[in-house]
Formats: structure tokens, C-alpha cells, sequence
């Protein structure tokens, strides 16, 4: 019998535990926005400051248990979207050439790498290096590099977005503001546009409110607690 899942719904839960209970290409497109693997056990921080920023449990894996816990839910979401289907994958430069590996290994169509930069990405207080600005994210095509064919690309779409001109593979987006956060957390290159929602609406509503349309399907799986 077919299990799809339930459509603009929020699951809480394990991603991996949740896909294997979803039938074959029972889902259109996908967008994962995984563990960066940035994660130090005792915070990312500086030197020259108390500040401490990633230090998450769920965020910290060996390089080996990376590649494997990529290969893991790469492998579900494969199975789980529709053949060339397209499969959006966000990262830093700590886990996208890890998640770009195992997407060679598997054989997938990379149609694009996109570079997200943020015009307003914090300073870099060390000064010893470039401030880092940017994230990335593979869009690949469920289906290998003979076969995959016919992927959805609305150009007239991302042409209008972009003023009329063709859209390249390089967004400016500005990193989500904290007056924004509010309503969701990143944006991932999606701006908020709809500012009727006020932060006491539950989460599914103000996720779905970051969502690229929000008149469509979504699903979300998420493993924290909110
Ligand atoms: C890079 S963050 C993405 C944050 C998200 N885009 C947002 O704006 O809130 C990775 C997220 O994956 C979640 N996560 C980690 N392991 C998971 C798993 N096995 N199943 C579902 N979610 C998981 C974490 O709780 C974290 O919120």
C-alpha cells in the first residue's frame, strides 16, 4: 500500500526514520538543508572572544560519519522523490564538497551549484582572513548524468525575478535580520514577503510562510522540539 506523506504538514522527527516510511517517488522536489558539520564540541569561537556560536549536538560528526550520514539520507531522498525530480542541498564550504562527493558517488545530474552571498555577512574579527559571506546550494536532478532529463526550471519565472534579465547562479540575498527570525529562521534564500504573521502563530504556519509558494505543497521534517 502506498505511504505518502501527509501534504503542508510539519513532521517532528528523525529525516531517516521518517523517509523510510514514505513510498517511492512520493514527493515532487526536495530541499535539505542538512547539518553543516561545523559544530565544535566546545563552540565555534574566536581568540579574541567570549562570543561562541555552533556547538550542537546533532551538528558534530567524525568525516567518515558525515559521508556515511550523507549517503544515508541522500540515498531516502533519492528514493523518495519522483525521477528527475530536483533536489536542492544548501551548505558552507564545511560540508559542501563532502555533500558534492557523495552526489558524484551516486551518479546524480548536477544542474547547477548556486552561490548565496550575504552583502550583510558580519565582519570577520580576526582579521587574518576573508570574511566569509557565502553558502552554497547543489541543485541536482533525481536521475543520473545519461538519464536525467525534463527537470522542472520556471524560467520565465526566475527571469521576471530577476528584473527581466536571466537569473545566474549567484544570489544576494542578505542573511536573515533578527526582526525577520521572528517569523522563521533562515530564509535560504527565500525572502519573507508576506508580513502579516506576528511571532505567537505556531511553527507550521510561520515555516510554510518561508516556504517559495506558500499556495503549494510542502512538507517539513524536522528533528527539533519547537
Ligand atoms: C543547518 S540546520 C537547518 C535549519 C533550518 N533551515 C532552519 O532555518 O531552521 C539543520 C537542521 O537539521 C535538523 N536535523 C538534524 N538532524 C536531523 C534529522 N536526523 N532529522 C531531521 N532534522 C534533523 C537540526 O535540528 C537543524 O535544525
Amino acid at each position: 500500500m502506498e505511504n505518502c506523506p501527509v501534504t503542508n504538514s510539519l513532521y517532528e522527527g528523525d529525516s531517516l526514520r521518517l523517509m523510510t516510511e514514505w513510498s517511492d517517488a512520493c514527493i515532487d522536489h526536495c530541499i535539505v538543508d542538512p547539518p553543516y558539520n561545523m559544530s565544535k564540541k566546545k563552540g565555534l569561537g574566536w581568540a579574541y572572544s567570549s562570543h561562541v556560536t555552533m556547538s550542537e549536538d546533532w551538528d558534530q560528526y567524525s568525516r567518515e560519519g558525515y559521508l556515511e550520514f550523507t549517503r544515508t539520507w541522500l540515498k531516502q531522498v533519492a528514493r523518495v522523490v519522483r525521477p528527475n525530480g530536483n533536489i536542492f542541498i544548501f551548505g558552507t564550504y564545511h560540508n559542501i564538497y563532502d555533500i558534492g562527493s557523495v552526489i558524484e558517488e551516486m551518479g546524480l545530474r548536477v544542474v547547477n551549484s548556486i552561490v548565496w552571498f550575504k552583502p550583510n555577512a558580519q565582519p570577520n574579527i580576526t582579521c587574518r582572513m576573508l570574511t566569509e559571506s557565502t553558502e552554497y546550494a547543489i541543485w541536482a536532478c533525481n536521475g543520473t548524468e545519461k538519464k536525467a532529463k525534463n527537470w522542472i526550471f520556471n524560467y520565465e519565472v526566475a527571469k521576471r525575478l530577476n528584473g527581466g534579465k536571466q537569473m545566474r547562479n549567484m544570489w544576494a540575498i542578505p542573511y536573515t535580520s533578527k526582526k525577520e527570525k521572528q517569523f522563521g529562521k533562515e530564509n535560504k534564500g527565500f525572502r519573507q514577503e508576506e508580513k502579516g504573521f506576528k511571532g505567537d502563530e505556531d511553527f507550521r504556519k510561520r515555516m510554510f510562510a518561508n516556504a517559495p509558494k506558500k499556495d503549494e505543497n510542502h512538507i517539513i521534517a524536522e528533528s527539533k522540539k519547537w
